[in-house]
C-alpha cells in the first residue's frame, strides 16, 4: 500500500467538488438538451447550477487556496514550451498544482463552458413549442437567433475540449506514470511528484470552508437575480 505520510495535499475540497459536480452537470445538460420537451426544465436548472459553479470557481481563483489561484497556474507561452519539451527529453517535472499547459487548458475550459451557459440564457427554440431562455426576451430576435446557433454549435467545441482534457490526463498516466485523476478525487499527490528527492513538500495555504460556502451562496444569488 502507498505510504500515506508521503502524500501531499494539493487540491482543496471546493476544487474537487467543483470539478466532479461540473462533470455531472455537463452530462445532465447535454442529455436533457438533446431530449428536449419536459426535459428542458432540468436543462435550465442544470444550466443555472453550472453558472453558479463557474462564478464560484472564478472567485475562488482569486481568493481561494494556493493551487486554486489563477496566479499560481496561469503562465505564458515560454513556460508552456519549456514544459512540453519535458515530454520529448524525458526531463522530470514537479507539478504542485496544474502544470503550465494544464493550467491554460483549465482557463479555456472554464470560459468555454461559461460562454455556453451564458448563451443558453438568451437562447430560444421555437421548434419545441417556444422554449425560451430566461433572458431571451430582453434582446432583439436577431441576437436570440445568433446566440441560439452559437449555443447549439459550441456544445461540440466543449465536447472536443473535454476529450482533449481527458486524453491529457490519460497520457500523464501512461507516459509519466502519474495518476492525476486519482489526485482530483483524493486531493493528494505523492511527494516525489511534487518535489525533488530530499526536498520538503512545498508550503501551500488552503482557503477556509466558510469563505467557500459564502462565495457559493453569493454566486447562486447572482444567478438567481439574473434569471428570475
Ligand atoms: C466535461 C468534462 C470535463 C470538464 C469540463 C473538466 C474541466 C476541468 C477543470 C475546469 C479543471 C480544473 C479544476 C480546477 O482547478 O478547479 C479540471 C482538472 C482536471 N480534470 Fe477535468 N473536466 C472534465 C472531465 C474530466 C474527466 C472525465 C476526467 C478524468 C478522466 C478529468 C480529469 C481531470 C484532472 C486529472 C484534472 C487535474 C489536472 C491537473 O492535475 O492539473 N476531467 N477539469
Amino acid at each position: 500500500m502507498a505510504d500515506v505520510s508521503k502524500r501531499v495535499r494539493i487540491w482543496d475540497l471546493p476544487v474537487r467538488l467543483f470539478h466532479w459536480v461540473l462533470v455531472i452537470l455537463l452530462v445532465t445538460s447535454y442529455f436533457s438538451g438533446r431530449a428536449g420537451g419536459d426535459w428542458m426544465k432540468l436543462h435550465f436548472w442544470s444550466g443555472y447550477a453550472i453558472l453558479t459553479l463557474l462564478l464560484f470557481r472564478i472567485a475562488w481563483g482569486f481568493v481561494g487556496s494556493t493551487t486554486a489561484r489563477f496566479s499560481h497556474f496561469v503562465k505564458g507561452p515560454g513556460a508552456w514550451f519549456y514544459y512540453l519539451k519535458s515530454f520529448i527529453t524525458g526531463r522530470k517535472t514537479y507539478d504542485v498544482g496544474h502544470n503550465p499547459v494544464g493550467g491554460m487548458m483549465v482557463v479555456v475550459l472554464i470560459f468555454a463552458v461559461l460562454a455556453q451557459a451564458v448563451a443558453g440564457l438568451f437562447s430560444a427554440d421555437t421548434d419545441m413549442g417556444t422554449v425560451n431562455g430566461p433572458l431571451a426576451n430582453s434582446i432583439p430576435d436577431k441576437w436570440v437567433d445568433r446566440l441560439t446557433s452559437f449555443h447549439e454549435f459550441w456544445v461540440n467545441v466543449i465536447i472536443c475540449l473535454a476529450a482533449l482534457h481527458i486524453l491529457a490526463a490519460l497520457a500523464y498516466l501512461v507516459l509519466k506514470r502519474q495518476n492525476l485523476i486519482g489526485a482530483m478525487f483524493t486531493g493528494r499527490k505523492p511527494l516525489e511528484h511534487v518535489a525533488e528527492a530530499g526536498q520538503p513538500a512545498p508550503p501551500l495555504s488552503f482557503g477556509s470552508g466558510r469563505l467557500a460556502i459564502s462565495l457559493l451562496i453569493a454566486s447562486a444569488a447572482i444567478v438567481y437575480f439574473c434569471v428570475r
